[in-house]
């Protein structure tokens, strides 16, 4: 179990490099202070444009992907670890976005690193999540909704595909958990029909 410990660890060292807000930096903002104030990449889309967009999501998604591909291929021999390493590392990545020291522990919402983790975990389930987000989005234009359901889909694919592995659904289920916690203030506009709607320009 100090394997696990200290990939979380590594993984929350990571996640405290605050991309969406570097990226407003270079526009010369403060994002916290500018539409929904997350410094995810929804945001800087939103109140930044596609490029800002862009760059945040490769930026979230590449601070997951570095830290458990690379503490994967050292610390995994053969397949002791595997697939609960990457799980494990991704949650720090996880709580370092969404709980940054760098940012005075007010962090983003943690959606794409969890993507990433996705991803680098399970591709079935990478690809079943990527269909709901993506029908999600286009049905009903709230990007938040569909990063509640990839949240879902992970534990979901876990308990369909390693249907054994209790340690695996734990963790899992802790993404989920997280994703709802940093989502309150979307899931109260989503319940009241407040919530932005993706590429839905304010008259
Ligand atoms: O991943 C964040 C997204 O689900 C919602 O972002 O800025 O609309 O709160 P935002």
């Amino acid at each position: 179990t100090i394997i696990y410990v200290i990939s979380i660890c590594v993984g929350y060292i990571f996640g405290c490099f605050p991309t969406g807000f570097i990226v407003g930096k270079a526009y010369h903002v403060d994002i916290r202070n500018q539409g929904s104030g997350n410094i995810g990449s929804t945001n800087a889309l939103r109140t930044l444009g596609k490029k800002a967009g862009l760059l945040t999501f490769a930026g979230d998604l590449l601070k997951a992907i570095i830290p458990i591909v690379a503490f994967g291929m050292i610390a995994n021999d053969g397949h002791v670890y595997g697939q609960m390493l990457t799980l494990c590392t991704g949650l720090g990545v996880v709580i370092g976005h969404n709980f940054p020291v760098t940012l005075g522990f007010k962090g983003g919402k943690g959606i794409a690193c969890m993507s990433a983790v996705i991803l680098t975990f399970d591709l079935r389930i990478t690809l079943i999540a990527l269909i709901v987000f993506i029908l999600t989005v286009v049905i009903t234009r709230y990007v938040s909704l569909g990063s509640l359901l990839i949240s879902l889909v992970l534990p979901l694919g876990v308990l369909v595909f390693y249907p054994s592995s209790i340690h695996m659904l734990f963790v899992s289920l802790i993404f989920t958990v997280f994703a709802f916690i940093k989502h309150q203030a979307n899931i109260k506009r989503l319940l009241n029909g407040t919530e932005n709607k993706i590429g839905h320009k304010k008259a």
